[in-house]
């Protein structure tokens, strides 16, 4: 299917999904409906949908779309004091971000402050990072694509306290998270107490010492965001080197099982939405053709049949909880969203 299809595909299927679950912010499919009951593990995929409905009005100026991608995104307002996840950068840079760009309105600035502000409380003096979800001794490399709303509010206010924190984040996921090949650990464990860096670990890959797909691409595309608010080259030279390590280790046609380090068998299943913010993440860093060929295996093979809800087919969330597997998940058709949108605005 070509790009501007699958973009008329798109906005098929997110129309489908307002008027068939009215108000619901899908996470993951469940034999291809959207799951509305089932576990969320943590709460942090509210933006993406609404965030889809931005992009779909940014590119097509299409009137309805923006009214609901308000409607939708004013709901995640409180949000914004949410100290219970790590994850405010992919619930407010996806909604709060588009909106404020496209009206000017400083009081959606000052959400998109405080949410950044909210952000960094999360920061551990001793190991010097933003703390997960799961306490102060465990640092997330997803982390990564939610850091840049410090930056953001760092670089808003002049606060060259939040532009330390954001600073210091990367640098110690940098050096303890990403291997010397580009590799990525999901997990890294510290003595709060201390500081001291313990271990690597995981939580969604296949072990402490592989690198889960979805990880690495969070890291290709977190690293270069934080380069572009920073200028900083040590970020820029991180982002490079895990996208090389992508596009080394994924099979031929873009997309890479959910973890690099699965043996061959039946565990070996594609993982759609890390090739989907890969994607993204490419274009961002200037690498269009290696972006436009993943995009281009996306849409022959990977789109869902008309019928089921989502987008891409074949995503995976969590493997370990048996959440999401093998379904279409939310982050990946917003990903796949803004690199098609990226790529249809050079043609
Ligand atoms: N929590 C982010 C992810 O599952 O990728």
């Amino acid at each position: 299917m070509s790009f501007a299809n699958a973009f008329d595909f798109v906005q098929r299927q997110v129309r489908r999904t307002i008027e068939n679950y009215p108000g619901l912010h899908p996470m993951y499919t469940t034999h291809g409906r959207w799951d509305t009951t089932g576990e969320r593990w943590t709460h942090w995929c509210e933006g993406f949908f609404p965030g889809m409905m931005w992009l779909i009005h940014q590119k097509t100026g299409d009137g309805w779309m923006r009214q609901q991608a308000e409607a939708y995104s004013k709901r995640l307002e409180p949000r914004q004091h949410d100290r219970a996840v790590h994850d405010l950068g992919f619930i407010f840079l996806s909604t709060y971000l588009p909106w404020y760009r496209l009206s000017g309105d400083p009081a959606l600035n000052a959400v998109l402050i405080q949410t950044g502000r909210t952000l960094a409380l999360r920061f551990q003096p001793g190991g010097r990072y933003l703390c997960s979800f799961l306490g102060p001794e465990s640092l997330f490399i997803d982390i990564m694509a939610n850091v840049g709303i410090i930056f953001y509010a760092g670089r808003e206010t002049g606060d060259e306290a939040l532009l330390e924190v954001a600073r210091q984040h990367c640098l110690t996921t940098r050096r303890r998270l990403v291997r010397g090949d580009g590799s990525t650990a999901h997990e890294g464990i510290f003595d709060p107490a201390t500081g001291e860096f313990l271990r690597q670990s995981t939580r969604q890959g296949y072990r402490g010492d592989s690198c889960w797909s979805r990880g690495l691409a969070w890291a290709l595309y977190g690293f270069h965001v934080a380069y572009e608010y920073s200028g900083d080259e040590r970020f820029l030279a991180t982002a490079r080197a895990c996208a090389d390590f992508y596009l080394r280790n994924t099979p031929p046609e873009g997309v890479p099982w959910w973890d690099f380090d699965v043996p061959e068998g039946p565990q070996r299943i594609y993982d759609s939405s890390a090739a989907a913010i890969a994607a993204a993440g490419l274009i961002r860093q200037g690498r269009k053709n290696e972006a436009r060929a993943i995009l281009r295996t996306l849409c022959d093979r990977f789109l869902v049949a008309p019928d089921q809800d989502g987008v891409l087919s074949q995503g995976v969330y969590h493997i370990p909880k048996n959440l999401g597997v093998s379904e279409s998940v939310i982050w990946g058709d917003y990903f796949f969203t803004e690199a098609l949108a990226a790529a249809l605005s050079d043609e």
